[in-house]
């Protein structure tokens, strides 16, 4: 067996719906469907290079424009678990040398794991020889325990069910991102890292009193999103996914033990953004587990958007990106 090489990119997304509350933690189980948008210049790129015997597999990871280094444990387990996870269900023997980076800039402190295990899983499977189709590599980047990597593996606009659990389970198109063309211009106030994951947040989720009431309220408004995706309808999707953004907010205030992401400049965003809307420029605001607000817009907005948001002083960087296409293989190595 000769060495072999594969190289993916595969976006980042962010979440209209948002998944909070697993079944299964570990295989990425979700309680509730979730809806996303799938990003454009928010991504990760990964080369993984087979070579034969049985040497331990190696990692090394930069941010945009740094040095290749080897990442901490913390960053690596779970990328060789999901190597050898990979590796053991096709059957497959040889090591792996991966380097994977993201190509947004490192002080932005974004969420990085969906489009890093999405890049991970076609960079592997294509240097094995494999060729997935977007629904084989959804289910298997979420396998990783990234349940979110699930949405990054489909372009445009994705749906992951919640589906009956089973190990296959993947996310599917809504629209391709041609449908429509949604800007997210996201508004960096903290880039430090999250003081809790993700994982521990799925973990707390039941223990709030309002999970069980955001569970009653999601069968509407994910009709509601879907309809406003399909009849490209902002001012249906925005309300809609404001709300869904506060209450997984929510969800983690009155999780036990308390889980605040918000700083003070996620509060002075959300402001600007309502004081936007009443200046007529029509944009919405959502945030994942962590501080930063991403601002969904139309292109008449977006530099409005962007303008008035990187006026506040606690916006530290703007970041414009927009819908954009699922993963792709690449000839631009990273060795
Ligand atoms: C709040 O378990 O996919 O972003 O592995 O850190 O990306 P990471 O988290 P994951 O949970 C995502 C939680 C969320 C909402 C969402 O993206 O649906």
């Amino acid at each position: 067996m000769s060495a072999s090489r594969a190289t993916a990119i595969a976006p980042s997304n962010i979440a209209f719906i948002k998944y909070w509350g697993a079944r299964d933690l570990d295989r990425a189980i979700p309680v509730n469907p979730s809806i996303s948008m799938t990003l454009t210049r928010c991504a990760s790129r990964c080369t993984a290079e087979l070579r034969p015997g049985s040497g331990p597999d190696e990692l090394a990871f930069r941010e945009a424009g740094g040095e290749l280094r080897t990442p901490g444990e913390g960053f690596s387990r779970p990328v060789f678990e999901h190597v050898e996870r990979i590796r053991r269900r096709y059957d497959r023997s040889g090591s792996f040398r991966i380097a994977t980076e993201n190509t947004f800039p490192s002080a932005a402190g974004l969420a990085s794991s969906a489009s890093g295990f999405a890049a991970l899983t076609l960079a592997v499977t294509g240097a094995l020889g494999l060729s997935l189709d977007p629904r084989e590599l959804s289910s298997l980047a979420r396998r990783s325990g990234s349940g979110s990597a699930a949405r990054s593996a489909i372009g445009g606009y994705v749906e992951w069910p919640a589906g009956a659990g089973d190990d296959e389970a993947h996310a599917v198109a809504l629209a391709g991102p041609e449908h429509w063309d949604l800007r997210n211009v996201v508004a960096i106030v903290d880039a430090g890292p999250k003081a809790v994951s993700s994982r521990d947040g799925h973990r707390r989720a039941a223990g709030s009193p309002f999970y069980p009431v955001r569970q009653r309220l999601l069968p509407e408004r994910l009709a509601e999103v879907r309809a406003a995706i399909a009849a490209r309808d902002l001012a249906r999707l925005g309300p809609a996914i404001e709300e869904d953004a506060i209450e997984l907010h929510l969800v983690a205030m009155s999780s036990r033990p308390a889980i605040f992401y918000w700083k003070p400049g996620t509060l002075a965003v959300l402001e600007q953004v309502r004081e936007l809307r009443r200046c007529g420029v029509e944009a919405y605001a959502t945030m994942d587990a962590g501080a930063n607000v991403h601002v969904i817009c139309e292109p008449a907005a977006e530099d409005a958007a962007a303008d008035r948001l990187g006026e506040l002083p606690e916006v530290r960087t703007v970041i414009r990106d927009r819908v954009g296409p699922g993963p792709r293989l690449v000839d631009e190595h990273l060795f």
